[in-house]
């Protein structure tokens, strides 16, 4: 028996340095997650994804790089690619299901697109799956894929996991018919449904409902060929991995830099991938209005802004990259001075030891997406406080917010209330600070990645085998 986890993204990266190539595979949390599943259940791991490198690359280097697991790249056609990901994937989907719909761009060559992308990955899927498999599908690049690989194998047990929100039945039924049945009868191929939230959960199963006219019985919908269980399985993040990683000297002698450099400052912190879904001009213009407000913090605070190159092609994305940048050097050019930038911005990745420090350095994180599945910085950032010190502010329109009792929570559009709040969450005293990330760490501690892959993949088994149980003899 093996696992076969298909995701857009497969967890490798290739690197080219002086004229030598090496793949390297990368440990996300999903990876991680995955594959101590599939270790304690004695199964091998095949991880399916597109492959964002040359065929020939990859046939000269497979061998050279040592992995854990299969990985089965997926090759497709540029132009294929272009309208399954850039456009439909990131235009439609992903704009509708975070509630942005006049930024959609439907046309059908990019529906018709992201149907042969499906079928490409359900052939590759169909092609090494062999019988007691589980078959775990992630994200909206695949709505459509359970239901395809479904008709190729009755028996199969797939789960598939949605990492983004699911939107509520108005938005949904923007798209046209024939696209709301195949991503509807897309995820309805799987023997489990999971979302980050209740509330996602409930819009799916109204969309299934008003628009395949399906009735579900305890989250549960049932079909001819197999049953669909609907529920919520928050994802996470390896805690210990966050934690542990405060002590290590490198993380050490980064954070003692930033704190020689703001000795005399309190850092508030923010880092996000480019994406209008995370509210980053609104957090840009509470942070002003707070300056105003309380003008006391002029030169005693600044603002570490990280962002991470996202997305680069889609029009969107530069645009809102553009707006940002015009609204951080506003914010500089009216209230900083030759001895104070305001805001420190970078947009760049940051690599792992230099993001714990950044977190264990931060009076204060500020994250205020205005739609997010989850938001993993949030539990991250809480994570990495070994020293309980820090103060989370956290939009209510993020997942996190659900789990996160003690984080001090904001409405990304209430500017007024946000700069108030950081002004709170700057003068809150070290027992509060400690008391909030205490409950926040014991509650991450039991409720990391491990135990929701481990949830999902074995509600996946049980949902299969209480089906194939129930046949009548
Ligand atoms: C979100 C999605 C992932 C995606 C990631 C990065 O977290 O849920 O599926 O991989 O963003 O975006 P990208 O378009 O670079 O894969």
């Amino acid at each position: 028996m093996k696992i076969i986890t298909i995701s857009y993204r497969l967890p490798l990266s290739i690197k080219k340095q002086n004229r030598k190539t090496t793949i390297t595979q990368t440990a996300g949390g999903l990876a991680t997650a995955v594959l101590s599943y599939s270790e304690k259940s004695n199964a091998n791991l095949t991880w399916v994804g597109v492959a964002d490198f040359e065929k020939s690359t990859w046939e000269n280097h497979k061998d050279g790089f040592s992995k854990n697991f299969e990985i089965e790249p997926v090759f497709l056609d540029k132009k294929l690619n272009k309208n399954f990901y850039n456009v439909f994937s990131n235009s439609v989907l992903w704009a509708l299901f975070h509630y942005f719909p006049s930024y959609m761009e439907y046309n059908d060559e990019a529906f018709e697109a992201y149907k042969t992308a499906n079928q490409i990955v359900a052939d590759k899927v169909n092609e090494i799956y062999e019988p007691g498999d589980i078959v775990w599908i992630h994200d909206y690049h695949f709505l459509g894929l359970a239901n395809l690989i479904r008709q190729q194998h009755p028996d199969a047990k797939i789960g598939f996991f949605l990492h983004i929100p699911f939107p509520n039945f108005e938005i949904f039924r923007i798209m046209p018919n024939k696209v709301k049945r195949y991503l509807l009868e897309g995820m309805l191929g799987a023997n489990l449904v999971g979302f980050h939230t209740w509330d996602n959960a409930i819009h799916f199963t109204e969309c299934v409902e008003k628009i395949l006219g399906l009735n579900q019985r305890g989250f549960v919908f049932s079909q001819d060929s197999h049953r669909t269980k609907v529920g919520s399985f928050p994802i996470s993040i390896d805690f210990d991995k966050f934690y542990d990683a405060y002590d290590k000297p490198n993380v050490i002698a980064l954070r003692n830099e930033i704190a020689e450099l703001y000795h005399d400052k309190k850092v508030i912190f923010s880092v996000d991938r480019l994406d209008y879904s995370k509210g980053i001009n609104n957090r840009l213009n509470a942070f002003e209005s707070f300056l105003e407000k309380f003008p006391e913090w002029k030169e005693k605070v600044v603002f570490l802004l990280v962002i991470v190159p996202s997305r680069e092609e889609i029009g969107k994305y530069g645009e809102r990259k553009r707006m940002i940048e015009n609204n951080i050097s506003r914010i500089n050019g009216a209230l900083g001075n030759y001895k104070w930038t305001p805001v420190v911005y970078q947009y760049q990745s940051v690599d792992f030891d230099k993001l714990i420090a950044l977190y264990s350095s931060a009076h204060v994180a500020l994250i205020s997406p205005v739609r997010d599945g989850m938001n993993l910085v949030a539990k991250e950032y809480v994570a990495a406080r070994k020293d309980l010190r820090g103060v989370l502010l956290l939009s209510v329109l993020a997942g996190a917010a659900k789990e996160l009792q003690e984080a001090i929570t904001i409405n990304p559009f209430d500017t007024e209330l946000i700069a108030e709040k950081i002004n709170l969450a700057l003068l809150m005293d070290e027992s509060e600070q400690e008391r909030r990330m205490q409950r926040m760490q014991n509650y991450l501690r039991t409720h990391d990645v491990f135990r929701w892959a481990s949830r999902f993949l074995s509600e996946t088994e049980e949902m299969h085998s209480h089906d194939n149980q129930a046949q009548p003899l």
